[in-house]
């Protein structure tokens, strides 16, 4: 199914919260909707549902005008982000009940609840009370439930954050494949970056009730637009400086606060704009000639060490060292060089870096 938001908003008394979003999602898509805390996003998902009704904007399904039509009597399965499973109904009836209210034989019902809940690996407690459940495995039965339901929209409001680490990527891998042989469509809500770009097809990047950024995930982490999305997808050193220099190729040449200068990206700004770079711990080297810093942390991380290091411009460097190569201890001073390519350039936000990534 096809999903058309038509400048939707959501305000309660005078809290827009959700505001003014357009965008198309075709059929068979997987969307997620990614945002810190109280941004919007369950407001957004739910207004999509027909959970909420939107004070402004249409909903269309299919080019249907379906603004205002309550979930029950949409073609929709749905996982609350507080689960909400029928407490008096055993785990296979949970599970097997739209299949039944579809008009499916009791028998019939059965037997689709248990493949799902075969999916989930949650068969051996079909005939249990949701309250005997822990609240991971509650949500893994919310998520065979919704995937039951036979819709062709599926609405998932962070269906795997009670889940384990390694429950929750294997299950992350389960639905895309599912939802992707059925083409289902599918919203899925989630403040976890990695099962962002794990799962989705695109991503929305959401902030304060608005669209701060859409793209593909190779595309809004390998190339934001925005110094949000830079800064909340994945991770980056963000670097406060000024052009100093145009190539004839249009690549940039910064300077640092401590008056250094480093090559950076392409980028449309001119000698002397205030601009910030961004950077990503994987492209930060240590190599002769480069900009100096002394340690102050590593942290590993399994396959890597994480080094913090502050450079000569008072600014923290994160970078990378891999398993195996030498790990610098704590104080000893380091040169860091910058992948030129990957030093994306972005205009320096008026009211400061702060304003410009606070998750507000
Ligand atoms: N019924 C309501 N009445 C008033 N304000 C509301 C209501 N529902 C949500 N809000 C406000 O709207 C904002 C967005 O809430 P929402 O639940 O959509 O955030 P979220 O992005 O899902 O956050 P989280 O990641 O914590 O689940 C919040 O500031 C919240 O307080
Ligand atoms: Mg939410």
């Amino acid at each position: 199914m096809k999903i058309k938001l038509d400048h939707v908003s959501m305000r309660f008394g005078g809290f827009y919260a959700v505001r003014d979003i357009s965008i198309s999602i075709s059929k068979g898509e997987y969307l997620t909707l990614l945002g810190p805390s109280g941004c919007g996003k369950t407001t957004l998902i739910k207004v999509i549902a027909g959970i909420l009704r939107p004070t402004e904007g249409r909903v269309l399904v299919d080019g249907e005008d379906v603004t205002g039509v309550p979930l029950e009597d949409r073609d929709t399965g749905y996982v609350f982000q507080n689960i909400a499973l029928f407490p008096h109904m055993t785990i296979s009836e949970n599970v097997g009940y739209s299949p039944r209210a579809r008009g499916l034989s009791k028998a019939a019902a059965g037997e689709t609840s248990a493949e799902h809940l075969e999916l989930v690996r949650m068969l051996d407690r079909a005939g249990m009370l949701p309250g005997e459940l822990s609240g991971g495995e509650q949500q893994k039965i919310a998520i065979a439930r919704a995937l039951a339901s036979g819709s062709g929209m599926l609405m998932l409001d962070e269906p795997l954050s009670a889940l384990d680490a390694r429950v929750r990527v294997e299950l992350r891998y389960d639905i895309r494949r599912l939802v992707k042989k059925l083409g289902i469509t599918v919203i899925h809500v989630t403040h976890d970056q990695e099962e962002a770009m794990a799962v989705s097809d695109r991503i929305i990047i959401m902030r304060a009730g608005r669209i701060a950024e859409v793209g593909t995930p190779l595309e809004v982490y390998r190339d934001p637009q925005t110094l949000f999305a830079a800064y909340f997808i994945g991770e980056t050193n963000l670097l406060e400086c000024t052009v100093a220099e145009k190539t004839k190729a249009g690549k940039t040449v910064v300077r640092l606060r401590g008056g250094q200068t480093v090559r950076a990206a392409k980028s449309p700004y001119a000698v002397g704009d205030a601009v910030v770079i961004s950077v990503r711990p994987e492209h930060v080297y240590p190599a002769k000639g480069g900009l100096e810093a002394e340690v102050t942390e590593t942290v590993f991380m399994g396959t890597y060490w994480r080094v913090r290091a502050l450079s000569e411009t008072r600014d923290y460097i994160d970078y990378n060292v891999p398993f195996g190569e030498k790990v610098p201890e704590i104080r000893e001073k380091v040169h860091l060089v910058f992948n030129k390519k990957a030093a994306k350039v972005f205009a320096r936000p008026e009211k400061g870096l702060e304003e410009a990534i606070g998750l507000e």
